[in-house]
């Protein structure tokens, strides 16, 4: 690759500054999955084995108040990552001052310090969100050089990645590389057949990711709240589904352009009320009556998706393909997701995000070549735009 990797860099015996994405879900204050801190390991084993001082920063949900504070309070995250290495992680309560820089200044060869939640450099003027020049400065003195392998916030411009790689020598880490490489690869040199499966909410999301991959797709086939708008653009009635009027036209001309490459629902399992209780039916796509909505794909679409799926030797999906966190409404994201695992001689690559979480909760990580751990930042890298956090990295 064009950029810098962790190989690339003197990191013997040096203080290296690594900026991660623990930004994990918790529940009730305990983390529901450590994915993301898993996936970050390859890179911090391989500088405590260089005899690095590792200080590591993360950003965690959004911080805007003092109760936003408490909330995202990164420490847990410390503690999980201490059992994953089997060695002692040390945490700075603070995010700049003294005590950090003490801290810093202790670490013997081979220890791991993590910092606070960057985004408390949010409470006080967007300092951390709005790369702040001083602060990537600030956080730039304090190591000598700096690895990138947050892939998850690679599309933010914030000041502990691109502020801090503007300071010092820099290179991705392993996770990004390996994100880059599966995307990437699957995106601009697959191996054909090549089948795109995109869902979720929302035609808006997506529509960069659908115009993008129409060039490169053999098959795009659209599930998820999204179909609604195509169904809608087709002159069909979607009753109470959800649907973006906006975003109808563009819809038309995807239709138009793309042919026999997109694949559409066939038939919809609707529901009188978006609940996990409502009634419910199936029916065909021309046939949702006025005041009910469509909340999952009906078995002869997940079938027809199936057939298209069977010889992909490429595959990339992101967005489930219904309402699936309600079990009345998962039996399309299930489907999908059980056809793409089957596949024995295929790349196949989830996007992160829902549909990431959707492999999770049915159990299929391991059935897949590669699970992202970007939500926003992958949906980005399939529109094909370049991602800032990766772009501010050291050129080979
Ligand atoms: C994510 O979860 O997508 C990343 O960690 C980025 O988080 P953000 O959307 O709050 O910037």
């Amino acid at each position: 690759m064009a950029k810098k990797t962790i190989k690339d860099l003197n990191v013997q015996d040096k203080t290296v500054l690594v900026r991660v994405d623990f930004n994990v879900p918790f529940q009730d204050g305990k983390i529901t999955d450590d994915n993301r801190i898993v996936q970050a390991l390859d890179t911090i084993k391989y500088l405590i084995d260089q005899d690095s001082k590792v200080v590591l920063f993360s950003h965690l949900g959004k911080v805007k108040t003092e109760e936003d504070k408490a909330k995202n309070n990164l420490e847990p995250v410390a503690k999980r990552l201490s059992e994953l290495l089997g060695q002692e992680v040390k945490f700075s309560p603070e995010t700049r001052g003294e005590k950090l820089e003490q801290l810093v200044e202790e670490l013997a060869a081979g220890e791991v310090l993590l910092v606070q939640n960057t985004r408390y450099e949010d409470i006080d003027g967007k300092k951390e969100s709005g790369n702040d020049p001083e602060l990537g400065k600030y956080w730039a003195s304090l190591g000598d050089v700096f690895v990138n392998d947050a892939f998850g916030t690679a599309h933010r411009a914030h000041a502990s990645n691109v502020g801090i790689a503007s300071h010092l020598d820099s290179g991705v880490g392993f996770l990004i590389e390996k994100e880059l490489k599966y995307i990437g690869g699957a995106v601009d040199n697959p191996e054909r057949p090549f089948v795109a499966i995109l869902g979720g909410a929302k035609v808006s999301d997506k529509i960069n990711v659908i115009t993008n991959l129409l060039d490169k797709a053999d098959k795009i086939i659209i599930g998820g709240g999204m179909a609604y708008t195509f169904l809608k653009a087709q002159g069909k009635e979607v009753g109470k589904s959800l649907m973006e009027e906006d975003r109808i036209p563009v819809a038309k001309e995807i239709i138009e352009k793309a042919g026999d490459k997109l694949v559409l629902p066939v038939d919809v399992v609707i529901a009188d009320d978006f609940a996990p209780d409502a009634n419910t039916e199936i029916v065909s796509v021309d046939d949702i009556p006025a005041d009910w909505e469509g909340l999952d794909c009906g078995p002869k679409t997940v079938e027809q998706f199936k057939e298209v799926l069977q010889d992909a030797k490429t595959v990339v999906w992101n967005g489930p393909m219904g309402v699936f966190e309600m079990e009345a409404f998962a039996k399309g994201t299930i489907g999908v997701c059980e056809a793409i695992a089957e596949l024995e001689d295929a790349n196949t690559i989830v996007g992160g995000g829902d549909s990431a979480a959707a492999v999770a909760q049915l159990g299929y990580e391991d059935k897949f070549t590669h699970i992202s751990t970007g939500g926003g930042a992958s949906l980005q890298y399939l529109e094909g735009k370049e991602l800032p956090g990766i772009e501010a990295i050291a050129d080979k």
